[in-house]
């Protein structure tokens, strides 16, 4: 049965928790494959309205297994807190197992997320603060503290100081920070280590054995292919890997390329993006506001969901989004937030950048030369009525069939699911995803 991934196709904040909390009905194993709590995913359903930054967007389902795979870097204390919040709102997460070969993020992680950012000045990244970046850095320098290391004292305390030895050198002689106390951090592990314990296990063998019963498989994806560290606008991007080319949602749960049968990007119907870097189609003006503000009465318009920024806004930019179904291999697109364009008399979509007097259609590897890009619009016809209650293709305004034929063709990849709303259901599938 298929392994079917869901990847954020631009800068992150597409819908990806929102569009995975409706796949999950059909699946049984629900897995987070990369990054951390840097991630934030809303999802409304008969539950209530929840953000979730480490659990998967799959845990409203009690019968599901929802994991956190071993690409995943975890900090204790988010995790165990976003686990008592769902189970005070009445959520089982007892289900939710934490692969043991993943990466803890550490009290140093956060300090030099912070302390990194202050000396880049105005050239800082704009991270989300939450050690992330710090983590993965000590993953690939083999310095990094896992899962399994918390949970036996007697390997966790020479890890630690091995670790925070050399991380209290950096702090305080190249960034003239404070140390951190040996002592406090291995007694404070060591017991989050024991409340971890319970959910630790095999992550590979799960996921494996259901796709061999022939049960669904959902890899939920975190952040924004453009984020990618391999594929985004480097420097501007998160520390791993996104995106679901070769080595993202495989290796971040330990099972091989020739295991998954789909992936679907997760686009939202215009552009956003949190944080510094370039973004050729961002708009300035009243349109920007509207896009930002659109249900910000009810806790819902374009502001972070980890950190509270403003987003960013522009138009759909299909030159980066072409290179990023590309380097994904999509199978399908998700398009969410179409209701948000409900009011607008017409509706731009990028289709290639003029450059130094040059029409360019695929994505430049320059940060600035993609700060010196200018976006060529086509404008098509708004439609100026209300999607939010249409559940059927053929019931949306001509305009906006017309719109998602257009972003059909410009990316190069049908649109199987569209969204129109952020509960469950305000969903129309087109084709079905399982
Ligand atoms: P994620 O990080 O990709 O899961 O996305 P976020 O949760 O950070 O941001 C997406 C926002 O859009 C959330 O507030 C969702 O509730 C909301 N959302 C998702 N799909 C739709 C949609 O189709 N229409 C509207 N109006 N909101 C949506
Ligand atoms: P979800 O899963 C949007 C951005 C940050 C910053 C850059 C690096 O909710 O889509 P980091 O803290 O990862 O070192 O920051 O990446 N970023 C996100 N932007 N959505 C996210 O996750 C993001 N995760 C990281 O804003 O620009
Ligand atoms: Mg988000």
């Amino acid at each position: 049965m298929p392994i079917v991934v869901v990847v954020g196709g631009q800068w992150g904040d597409e819908g990806k928790g929102r569009i995975v909390d409706l796949l999950a009905r059909k699946a049984r194993v629900v897995a987070r494959y990369s990054a951390g709590n840097n991630a934030g995913h809303t999802i409304v359903n008969e539950r209530g309205e929840f953000k979730l930054h480490v659990v998967p967007a799959g845990i409203f389902y009690p019968e599901k297994t929802c994991v956190i795979g071993n690409g995943v870097a975890v900090d204790p204390e988010v995790l165990l807190g976003e686990i008592e919040g769902l189970e005070s709102k009445g959520i089982d997460t007892s289900k939710l197992v934490l692969s043991d070969r993943a990466q803890v993020i550490m009290p140093w992680h956060k300090e030099l997320d912070r302390l990194d950012e202050l000396a880049r000045g105005d050239k800082a990244i704009g991270t989300t603060g939450k050690g992330v970046g710090p983590c993965f850095v000590d993953k690939v320098a083999r310095r990094g503290i896992r899962v399994a290391d918390l949970l036996r004292t007697e390997d966790l305390r020479p890890r630690i100081e091995a670790a925070l030895s050399f991380h209290n050198r950096v702090i305080t002689r190249v960034y003239g920070g404070e140390p951190i106390d040996m002592d406090d951090c291995c007694a404070r592990y060591a017991e989050l280590g024991e409340k971890l314990a319970p959910f630790a296990g095999d992550v590979q063998d799960i996921v494996l054995s259901a796709h061999r019963r022939g049960d669904y498989v959902l890899l939920e994806g975190a952040q924004g292919s453009l984020l990618d560290l391999d594929h985004g606008t480097y420097p501007y991007v998160t520390s791993s890997v996104p995106s679901s080319s070769s080595s993202g949602a495989g290796l971040g749960v330990g099972i091989g390329p020739t295991e998954i049968s789909r992936v679907v990007g997760v686009f939202k119907s215009y552009s956003t993006r949190v944080g510094n870097g370039p973004f050729p189609t961002e708009l300035f003006d009243d349109t920007a506001t509207m896009l930002r503000d659109h249900g910000k009465e009810y806790g819902r318009g374009e502001y972070g969901t980890t950190t509270g920024r403003p987003r960013r806004i522009g138009w759909l930019d299909a030159v980066a989004a072409r290179y990023s179904v590309r380097f994904n291999g999509l199978s399908a697109l998700a398009l969410t937030r179409l209701d948000v364009l409900d009011a607008l008399p017409s509706i731009k979509i990028c289709t290639g950048y003029e450059l130094d007097g040059q029409i360019v259609e695929t994505m430049p590897a320059r940060e600035s030369v993609l700060d010196r890009v200018h976006p060529i619009y086509e404008e098509l016809p708004g439609w100026q009525q209300p999607t939010t209650e249409v559940r059927n293709f053929d019931d949306l305004p001509p305009q906006a069939q017309a719109f998602i034929r257009r972003v059909e063709e410009l990316l190069e990849c049908p649109v199987d699911l569209i969204s129109v709303g952020p509960a469950r259901e305000q969903a129309v599938i087109v084709n079905p995803i399982f």
